[in-house]
């Protein structure tokens, strides 16, 4: 068995310094918002794996279903050395990739990058009892500054999956996109996992589900603040709340103050108000239509050649070819 690396380009200090400013950021605009990359702690993850489970929670059984069929497909196209996962959690889904090019001989390399170092190491080492003969690295880092630390060398396929490309703002996106192709040779690939615009009746329950797990999920970011910065956030007084923006075509979680309320932050200085209705923005998952993503990848120098989705379209996974000319 090969020993994985583990390299770590967020550490402790890093962290902190990230979340602060991110805090400072967020927390001083209006409406008041959190990046969602620090939901991600050790519970945070752990909740997002249960989340995964429940049955309002479509997304990754039909991406799953989607990778099942098509993985085979996948290995043919690419041909690819080295698969790269990017917010890998778990790496569950990677695993039907590796699945059917390991024994094929084509994949030496899987390399997974994620936030949440707790999730990562316990990936990694699940991984490489699964696949001794795999050379395995787990990247400790942020896919929106670390991608020039991706593994170089041999045809290379990224995978994003689970639709957390939705998870960034569009000019974010548009920024990882280029910064992504940057980073690649011509003839790489690019794995794009993306939900797909539908009726509010299933997206709405898929982020506020009966058992309260995204609930809880949402929540726990404000256990990370007043555990990290000292914060004082009483976090049961705060509702957990789910829109569905219409015009922007995109999920929005709230945490929405029950009464007025101060909140002190003494690691970054500051002392926020909110009055009983206002609420902090967690997050944005966009949902996406096939023109949308395809002309995103185009303008990033990304060429689509595939787009399968689950049968009842509920999901899409996109196959891209990094091109000549960006
Ligand atoms: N790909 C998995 C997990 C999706 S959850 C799946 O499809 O099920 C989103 C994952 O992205 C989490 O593991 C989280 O820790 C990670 N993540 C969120 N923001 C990130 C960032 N900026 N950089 C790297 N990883 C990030
Ligand atoms: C990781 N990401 C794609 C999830 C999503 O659906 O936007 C995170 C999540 N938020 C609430 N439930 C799941």
């Amino acid at each position: 068995m090969t020993t994985p690396t583990i390299e770590v380009h967020l550490d402790d200090a890093d962290l902190a310094q990230a979340l602060r400013d991110d805090v400072r950021t967020g927390l001083t605009a209006t409406p008041p918002w959190l990046p969602p990359r620090w939901f991600y702690d050790a519970r945070g993850s752990q909740l997002f794996e249960e989340i995964t489970r429940l049955p309002e929670y479509y997304p990754t059984r039909a991406e799953r279903q989607i990778l099942e069929e098509r993985a085979p497909h996948i290995a043919e196209i690419t041909a690819a050395k080295t698969l790269i996962e990017l917010g890998s959690g778990s790496s569950d889904k990677a695993r039907l990739l590796l699945d059917v090019f390991a024994p094929r001989g084509t994949f030496g390399t899987f390399a997974a990058l994620d936030v949440s170092e707790s999730a990562l190491r316990d990936a990694v080492d699940d991984l490489a009892q699964e696949y001794p003969r795999l050379e395995l690295h787990g990247i400790v880092g942020d896919f929106t500054r670390h991608l020039p630390m991706l593994p170089r060398g041999g045809t290379r396929l990224i995978a994003f999956l689970g639709g957390t490309i939705g998870n960034l703002l569009p000019a974010e996106r548009a920024i990882f996109l280029s910064g992504l192709r940057e980073v690649l040779e011509p003839g790489d690939w690019l794995l794009l996992g993306t939900d797909l615009v539908k009726d509010p009746a299933v997206l709405i329950p898929a982020y506020d589900d009966a058992a309260g797990v995204t609930a809880e999920f949402n929540h726990n970011v404000l256990n990370v603040l007043n555990r990290e910065l000292r914060a004082t956030f009483d976090v049961a007084e705060f509702d957990h709340r789910v829109v569905w923006d219409e015009s922007h075509e995109w999920i929005e979680m709230h945490l929405r103050a029950r009464q007025a309320m101060r909140v002190s932050l003494p690691a970054v200085e500051l002392e926020i108000g909110l009055e009983r209705g206002e609420y902090i923005r967690t997050e944005v998952s966009a949902k996406f239509r096939r023109e949308g993503v395809e002309s995103e990848l185009a303008a990033a120098g990304f060429e689509l050649q595939q787009w399968w989705t689950d049968p009842a379209k509920l999901f899409a996974v996109s196959l891209s070819k990094a091109g000549h000319q960006h």
